[in-house]
């Protein structure tokens, strides 16, 4: 199928009470273990690419494989652009991503608004949906390391009219990265903001949370949930392991087969969670 936009699954999961998955994807084994997962349980699927990645590769060679990719399965597939400035998300819309998001956190409220205002217009005349943060996802990521600032209900209420804004991201205690301790989500902070903010509601950091605590995200109003760091690691102990035991192999094919499956594994564990 040719690529889809996030809007159609977002609305069928939020009315569904189910999230749709969204991976961040930094090569190929990486795409074809997600999509592999997700079109062996018949599901949505969103693939997403971080500012880092598209430093990585030019993101012209991932919407390529990426569209070559959903054309060869049955499944809807939306290619999203992750965390990104007003400059990179041009780039993606130019570039045929399904999906974007303008990362405006760090900026002050009001500036956050007027530019996520500026990236609405442009992505939505090629209807193209757009998520924006407010708050502050804490923890590390792309070598950034930030604060998490809970995002307040009455402002997020206040930024989705304003903004006109597709999905929002919101913190209520998830961090990027590794955790170093059990982290404790604020559910009843996401249910005040489910009850005031129509439009679906994204969670980030989810790599290392428990099934427990992504249902109960769900169940409070969640939508989409970004996993990156639990890829990469599967990905790469795929391969770590592998090495140690055949030392002097060296065909990227063979130990580039095995963490795409670890890969494959782990996306499937995650989908089976949260639909
Ligand atoms: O935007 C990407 C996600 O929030 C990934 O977070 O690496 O902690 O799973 P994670
Ligand atoms: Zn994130």
């Amino acid at each position: 199928m040719p690529l889809s936009t996030t809007t159609q699954m977002l609305q069928n999961a939020k009315a569904t009470k189910t999230a749709v998955g969204a991976f961040n994807v930094e090569n190929m084994e990486m795409a074809q273990g997600v999509l592999d997962a997700a079109n062996e349980i018949g599901c949505p699927i969103i693939l997403q690419i971080s500012t880092s990645t598209t430093k990585y590769a030019p993101i012209n060679i991932f919407v390529s494989m990426i569209k070559a990719m959903a054309d060869n399965v049955a499944i809807p597939v939306a290619l999203h652009l992750d965390h990104a400035d007003q400059s990179l998300v041009f780039d993606a819309l130019k570039a045929g991503f399904t999906s974007v998001m303008y990362d405006g956190s760090k900026e002050s409220y009001e500036e956050n608004i007027r530019q996520t205002k500026i990236i609405v217009e442009a992505a939505f005349k090629i209807n193209i949906p757009v998520e924006a943060e407010l708050g502050g996802i804490g923890g590390k990521e792309d070598d950034v390391s930030d604060q998490v600032i809970y995002t307040d209900p009455i402002e997020a209420a206040e930024f989705v009219k304003k903004t006109g804004v597709s999905s929002l991201a919101v913190s209520i205690g998830t961090m990027h990265g590794v955790y170093k301790n059990t982290p404790k989500l604020d559910i009843e902070r996401l249910k005040s903001i489910r009850d005031v903010v129509d439009v679906p509601l994204v969670l980030h950091g989810a790599s290392g949370l428990s099934n427990d605590d992504l249902k109960k995200c769900i169940h409070a109003g969640i939508c989409k949930i970004n996993f990156g760091t639990d890829l990469r690691v599967a990905y790469t102990q795929g391969i770590k392991e592998y090495m140690n035991q055949n030392p002097n192999k060296f065909d990227p094919r063979v130990y580039g087969k095995i963490a795409k499956e670890r890969v494959r594994a782990i996306v499937k564990e995650k989908i089976a969670a949260i639909s």
